[in-house]
């Protein structure tokens, strides 16, 4: 497969917030690696010119992209235009083309709300700036299935599917590729990693802060639509996965699609939903809101590997700690004197660990075992890509591995689906806490749920 390089990037929502926090990072590291050799072309309807996207960048890069590092800095500017305009105007992709210059296969990123999706295809196409062009577009897709649907076909009216990069930044984060490597990278774990010795895996993604001014957008989503059906399905489908072959390269999206396919679309009865208190105060957030800062679920998956072996997921806001971690227990020996379980811990961050949770001899007179944890830490400084830089290159040269394909992202709005919207009362929780008390019914029948702890543990 031999995919045209990119010769140029226009950004969509170019003096935006996600602009402002991700993109001019990424694009300064690319440039600091010697990778931003194309225009940039930022777009937004914002009464600005080129002098103030430039400050803009520089107080972004500043706060957000670990300072400035000047010679990276100037090969953006000299690579970064404007196009000032409303989406609506064809004058905005005529000058739009104009800047694109002779470049023959532009990549444009949608960084604005799915609801612009279509008028922007639609001045892309009509201008002429879509030919031998790829389509970056940004979470969420859709609200639902019916509207993932919905946007699929609008944008595929446009663009082949080929050249539609989704991007769901989870899958652009190391520590979860690392998954899918580590499981297929080391020869121990595929014996055990089924039905007949896993017992249950637990994801936990706990963020200690709110909704940091975002209560807009959030009233629109919740939990379960902003983190659920995109960043922690993907987690599953790298646990689950069977292994890919390596003969083509659509084998990895092929078997995360087949396990969302797998997965059973949640009921009502396997989710718990709540919001923190004061939630409803936060600016844009209605006074009655039922929208969920927090939701627990326990999925199923129907196959062959993972039959009975119930999968859970716990992600909110306003909880003790922020940490993404992963806990996969294995059933119990059968000896009596044998205390915990063993398990794999992965941590995704804020550090990455991996842990195996074992038993050893306790010393003394007594046949007793105690656990402790075989650990590896590793905190790569400065090494590791950020997942925008790792995404934003790998659309650049057109592989598309690490986004969401529109039959994943399909399948996975189907298993959520069903609870979306109140389908049950929304339970207020205690900022600083794990969320409502009754989010212990999932776990019951395992012993409950696996806390992470504070940095460091
Ligand atoms: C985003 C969500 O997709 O992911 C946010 O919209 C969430 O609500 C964020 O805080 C978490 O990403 P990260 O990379 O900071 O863990």
């Amino acid at each position: 497969m031999t995919e045209p390089r990119s010769d140029a990037l226009a950004f969509f929502g170019a003096t935006g917030d996600l602009a402002y926090k991700k993109i001019f990072p990424a694009l300064h590291a690319m440039a600091r690696r010697g990778h931003l050799e194309f225009p940039v072309i930022g777009v937004a309807k914002s009464g600005w010119g080129l002098e103030q996207l430039r400050e803009r960048a520089r107080d972004s890069i500043q706060t957000h992209g670990g300072g400035v590092d000047e010679k990276a800095f100037a090969v953006l500017l000299k690579r970064l235009r404007y196009v000032d305009g409303d989406y609506n105007d064809p004058a905005t992709y005529t000058a739009l083309r104009k800047e694109l210059g002779d470049a023959a296969h532009p990549a444009h990123y949608l960084a604005i709300p799915p609801s612009l999706f279509a008028t922007v295809t639609e001045g892309l196409a009509k201008s002429g700036c879509a030919r031998g062009a790829r389509l970056i577009v940004e979470k969420p897709f859709g609200r639902d299935l019916p509207s993932a649907q919905a946007l699929n076909r609008t944008i595929h009216s446009v663009f082949e599917e080929n050249d539609v990069y989704r991007i769901d930044h989870y899958l652009g984060k190391e520590p979860v590729q690392n998954l899918l490597l580590f499981r297929f990278a080391n020869s121990f774990l595929e014996p055990i990693w089924n039905r007949n010795y896993v017992d249950s895996v637990q994801i936990t993604m706990a963020e200690d802060f709110g909704v940091q001014g975002r209560g807009r957008f959030y009233e629109e989503a919740g939990a379960i639509r902003d983190v659920v059906q995109n960043h922690m399905l993907q987690v599953v489908g790298f646990l689950a996965m069977e292994p890919p072959v390596t003969t083509y390269h659509e084998s990895i999206r092929d078997e995360q699609a087949k396990v969302f396919r797998a997965l059973r679309p949640l009921r009502a009865d396997d989710l718990v939903r709540g919001q923190f208190r004061g939630y409803r105060k936060e600016p844009g957030v209605s006074p009655t809101s039922t929208v969920e800062t927090f939701a627990a679920v326990r999925l199923h998956i129907d196959s062959w590997r993972w039959e009975d072996v119930p999968f859970f997921i716990r992600a909110g806001k306003c909880l003790p700690v922020t940490t993404t971690e992963v806990l996969v227990t294995l059933k119990r020996p059968p000896l009596r004197k044998v205390g915990d379980t063993n398990y794999f811990r992965f941590r995704l961050s804020p550090e990455v660990i991996i842990a195996v949770g074992s038993q050893i001899k306790k010393p003394g007179e007594q046949w007793i075992s105690e656990s402790t944890e075989l650990k590896v830490v590793h905190n790569p400084e400065g090494e590791e890509m950020d997942a925008y830089e790792r995404l934003l290159s790998d659309a650049m040269v057109g592989d598309g591995m690490l986004f969401a394909r529109e039959d994943a992202v399909e399948a996975a709005w189907s298993v959520v689906q069903p609870i979306l919207g109140d389908v049950t009362p929304v339970l207020e929780y205690e900022p600083g806490t794990w969320g409502p008390r009754e989010a212990d019914r999932l776990t019951e029948e395992i012993g409950g749920w696996h806390t992470p702890q504070k940095s460091g543990g």
